[in-house]
């Protein structure tokens, strides 16, 4: 049987379930909490740190993501302090910097508020957000994919970068993964990377009325869940 509990965030006191993440309640109350790694039906991994919050506990702020961290009883959660926004804001524009050429990345760090990028353009394939592993490691038990090295060499590939046999090519991984949707003008040439900024039009109007979600198209398979 669910328990609920009473948690506070950004002021607002909300009936959740106990044991879910502060983020899908967050979603679930229409409060956005800008995220990349979390996907409704797969497991929390904290990689891509766009969802971090201050929980106070006694006084004490600590930064923690909101996807792995789980309500309780009494909790208090700020989401929409300079503090987050700011480090929010810079986790977003390093990975602009990495992947400019997603256009779900593109669209949440103009949700976080960045206006410039000034780290170098990467342009790598993957963010190892870790979405296309846990979709078909956890949706279909498959286990064609995985994370493969570690630091600077880590990234995500078939075992001896093979298709294997048993990949049932349900098309999961790439569904879910944020590369996979390109800016609205199409690749950013080597050298122009940018931020697009395109989608800031549509944040305005909705920023001018207060409650309204962007409905940002974090990629067409990355919804946060709220209109799905
Ligand atoms: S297409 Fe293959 S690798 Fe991708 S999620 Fe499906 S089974 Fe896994
Ligand atoms: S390939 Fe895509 S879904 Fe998989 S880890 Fe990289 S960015 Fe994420
Ligand atoms: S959504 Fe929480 S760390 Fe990525």
């Amino acid at each position: 049987m669910l328990q609920y509990v009473n948690v506070s965030i950004n002021g607002a006191i909300i009936r959740a379930v106990k044991g879910n993440s502060i983020l899908d309640t967050a979603i679930e109350y229409g409060i956005c909490i800008p995220h990349l790694c979390h996907s409704r039906n797969l497991s929390d991994i904290g990689a891509c740190r766009l969802c971090v919050v201050e929980h106070i506990v006694n006084g004490r702020s600590n930064i923690t993501t909101s996807c792995t961290l789980k309500a309780e009883e009494g909790m208090v959660i700020r989401a929409d302090t300079e503090r987050v926004k700011k480090l929010r804001r810079n986790i977003a524009e390093l990975l602009v910097a990495q992947a400019p050429n997603s256009r779900a990345i593109q669209d949440m760090a103009v949700r976080c508020g960045v206006k410039e990028v000034r780290y170098p353009f990467r342009n790598d394939d993957c963010v190892l957000c870790g979405r296309c592993v846990r979709a078909c490691n956890e949706l279909w038990k498959v286990h064609a994919r995985g994370f493969v090295g570690r630091g600077k060499e880590r990234h995500v590939d078939f075992p001896f970068g093979k298709r294997p046999d048993f990949c049932i090519q349900c098309g999961a991984c790439i569904q879910l993964c944020p590369m996979t949707i390109v800016p609205c003008d199409g690749p950013m040439k080597s050298g122009e990377e940018r931020l697009c900024g395109k989608c800031e039009a549509q944040l305005m109007i909705s920023e001018d009325m207060p409650g309204n979600c962007t409905w940002c198209k974090l990629g067409e398979s990355i919804a946060c869940g709220r209109y799905v």
